[in-house]
């Protein structure tokens, strides 16, 4: 037996709280954007995030509503996707606080930035991978807007790398489950991809 559910009868809100609740674990990007003024710092989670395209290398996130980040990506064309790690978890949950757009997240939750090499927006010290966007595109859904960013520059802090790869157990990323329920890595496995030509029945 399955409990059916439509998305009419069930009212936007209800339908929201059981998507976030399937489309489980979420990546979450902590983007840091400047205002228009070049001066005012931004920092906030979306976990409706992720790669949209890999040549050019692209990455997506959602804003649902017109935000503060939104706003400061239309003005300036620029921003940092930070990766969210667990150890700043009281931090990035604080980052999601709805400050006015004069509060700059940096300073009033107490997180250390850094220069970006290529962007403008600053990244936050101490995550491990900072992906230095450009805006390509925003499309506009319903009540939200897809933000596609096109990564021209990629920062990992170089004990996350392990044998040439960013290493999960260093990077230590959170997720987004549903409520406010966050997830943390758990067991990793590997498993090869299969080619066809190995597939039994070719
Ligand atoms: C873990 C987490 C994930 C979130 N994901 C999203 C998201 O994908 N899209 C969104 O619009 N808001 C999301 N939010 C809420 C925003 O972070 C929040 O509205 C924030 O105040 C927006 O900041 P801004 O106005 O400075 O851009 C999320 C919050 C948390 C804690």
């Amino acid at each position: 037996m399955r409990i059916d559910y439509a998305p009419e009868s069930l009212g936007a809100g209800a339908f929201y709280r059981l998507l976030t609740s399937v489309v489980v674990p979420r990546p979450i990007a902590w983007v840091s954007t400047l205002a228009a003024d070049g001066t005012t710092a931004n920092l906030a989670p979306h976990s409706f995030f992720t790669v949209a395209c890999t040549d050019p290398p692209i990455v997506q996130f959602t804003s649902v509503g017109r935000k503060d980040s939104l706003r400061n990506i239309e003005a300036t064309g620029e921003f940092v996707v930070n990766l969210a790690p667990e150890p700043l978890f009281e931090q990035i949950n604080a980052s999601a606080v709805d400050f006015p757009a004069e509060v700059d997240e940096f300073d009033a939750v107490g997180i250390e930035r850094e220069p970006s090499l290529v962007v403008g927006p600053p990244r936050v010290a101490a995550s491990p991978v900072a992906l230095e966007c450009r805006l390509h595109s925003t499309l506009g859904i319903g009540d939200s807007t897809l933000v596609l960013g096109q990564v021209v520059h990629a920062a990992v802090h170089e004990d996350a790398v392990v044998d040439g790869r960013p290493d999960i157990r260093r990077l230590r990323p959170l997720s987004r489950l549903g409520g406010n329920e966050w997830g943390t890595v758990g067991e990793v496995r590997e498993l090869a991809r299969i080619p066809y030509r190995d597939w039994p029945t070719a």
